[in-house]
C-alpha cells in the first residue's frame, strides 16, 4: 500500500507523527496540519488481515529498534489501538 517511489516520505510522515505525538517537536503538524488519520487512510483499504500485518511488521520493527523498555510499553499499545481503529474495510 505504501508510495513505492516515496518510501523515504511515508516513513518521514510517521516519524514525525510520532515524535508530535509523544511530545517532541511539532514538525509533524507544521507540514501536515491535524493528523485526521482515519481520513488520511481513507484511501487504502484497511482490513482486519491488513492492520495485523502492520502490526507484525511493526512488532519486528520494535524488536530490530531495541528501545527501552519504558518506550516501548508506551508505543505497543498506541499502536494496537490506532491501527484498530484504522480498519475501514470489513465488517
Ligand atoms: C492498520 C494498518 C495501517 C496501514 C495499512 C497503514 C497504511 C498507511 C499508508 C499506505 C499510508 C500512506 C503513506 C504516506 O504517508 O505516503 C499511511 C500514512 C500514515 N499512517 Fe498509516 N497505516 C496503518 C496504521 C497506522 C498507525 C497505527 C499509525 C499511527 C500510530 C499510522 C500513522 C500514519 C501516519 C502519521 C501517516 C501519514 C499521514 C499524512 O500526514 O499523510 N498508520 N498509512
Amino acid at each position: 500500500m505504501y508510495p513505492a517511489d516515496d518510501l523515504e516520505g511515508a516513513e518521514e510522515r510517521l516519524r514525525d507523527f510520532l515524535v508530535f505525538r509523544f511530545g517532541g517537536p511539532t514538525r509533524y503538524i507544521e507540514q501536515r496540519g491535524h493528523p485526521r488519520l482515519r481520513m488520511r487512510h481513507a484511501p487504502f483499504a484497511i482490513d482486519q488481515a491488513a492492520r495485523d500485518r502492520w502490526i507484525e511488521l511493526m512488532t519486528a520493527a520494535l524488536d530490530e529498534s531495541a528501545l527501552p523498555a519504558a518506550a516501548r510499553a508506551a508505543l505497543e499499545p498506541f499502536f494496537a489501538q490506532v491501527a484498530t481503529f484504522m480498519i475501514n474495510r470489513g465488517e
